[in-house]
């Protein structure tokens, strides 16, 4: 008989992230986190981005420590570059293979976490599809161990919304005058959300939500920022574009989601579409990219794209985020 699984609650709490003296201890949400901490953070992951063209920067920040990757959903990009990131600090890294672990045999999610913090993990990277399981491990592992969400349901996905701010700020030198279009399927995406929650922090200009109203967050979600049904109303005088996947694996009823020619019709970022922006707009995407549905082919590889960077990125704000916690662990 399996271990039942909890029911989760996405309730956060923002002192949970925090140790005693107001260093990062977890990372769970972008809600709630200081504009100082979050300018610190991508402070240091510019020292981890290095100069272009040159060779990786390494440190011994995280020598003696060890990280395990515990994703329960796909991916490529936030896996490849956590484990990267530990092992260019000196961690010793664990990555998980899930479908091949005990989970599969019905162990819970509990069981499991305590079998892995029993090995001596430090830090544990977690992705999950179930709304509140970050807060949940985190509620539940004992006081040395951290735990970082590398993406949470359609809730959250904190170390991307830092990698894209990461990115607008190097292209753009701040925040405050900018307009930002977010672009697609932003009822089920936990980029959107967390994107959303840093904009907000550090004080963007002007933040637009464009979906096609079966995709747009509740009215009330997101109050700072303003919900628009059309595309070229959306991306008119925007600074960044930020396009989304359409989240199929978060779409219970498939009949909802729409015809992909004419998704691309309404809702593509097109080199057509992007005239309405300004000429100097730059084009993001968290990946995995579907061209010609919700961007054209020619965007994605055009020179407004900073696609690549933004992969980029994610390894020095990964790695400035894992030497963050682990200074918050060594006072324990
Ligand atoms: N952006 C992102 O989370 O990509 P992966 O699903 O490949 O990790």
């Amino acid at each position: 008989m399996p271990s039942p699984e909890p029911v989760f609650d996405t309730e956060t709490h923002v002192s949970l992230q925090l140790d005693d003296v107001g260093r990062l201890r977890h990372l769970l949400t972008l809600k709630g986190l200081e504009k100082s901490l979050l300018i610190d953070i991508l402070d240091d992951a510019v020292r981890y981005l290095g100069p272009p063209g040159a060779m990786p920067v390494r440190s011994r920040a995280l020598a003696g420590r060890t990280v395990a990757n515990l994703f329960f959903e796909p991916s490529t990009r936030t896996r490849a570059s956590f484990d990267l990131a530990g092992k260019r600090l000196g961690a010793d890294v664990l990555n998980l293979d899930v479908n091949t672990s005990s989970r599969r045999k019905g162990e819970s999610i509990l069981d499991t976490i305590q079998t892995i913090e029993a090995m001596r993990v430090d830090i544990m990277v977690v992705r999950d599809a179930s709304a509140g399981v970050p807060l949940y491990i985190a509620r539940h592992v004992s006081e040395h161990v951290s735990i970082l969400n590398a993406g949470e349901a359609d809730v959250s996905h904190p170390t991307q919304g830092l990698l894209d701010l990461l990115t607008i700020r190097q292209h753009k030198g701040g925040f405050e005058n900018l307009i930002v279009a977010i672009v697609g399927d932003v009822a089920h995406s936990r980029v959107a959300r967390s994107a959303a929650q840093g904009l907000h922090t550090l004080g963007v200009g002007e933040l637009r939500l464009v979906s096609p109203p079966a995709m747009a967050p509740d009215a009330d979600e997101m109050p700072f920022a303003t919900i628009v049904d059309n595309l070229d109303e959306g991306l008119c005088d925007a600074d960044v574009v930020m396009a989304l996947r359409i989240q199929r694996e978060r779409i219970g009823n498939l009949d909802c989601i729409p015809d992909p020619d004419e998704y691309f019709a309404d809702f593509g970022v097109s080199l057509a579409r992007m005239k309405r922006a300004k000429p100097d707009a730059i084009v993001m995407h968290p990946g995995p990219m579907n061209r010609g549905v919700e961007i054209e082919a020619a965007v994605a590889d055009g020179p407004a794209s900073v696609i690549t960077e933004q992969v980029t990125n994610g390894v020095a704000v990964r790695m400035a985020v894992l030497a963050r916690v682990s200074k918050s662990l060594q006072s324990r």
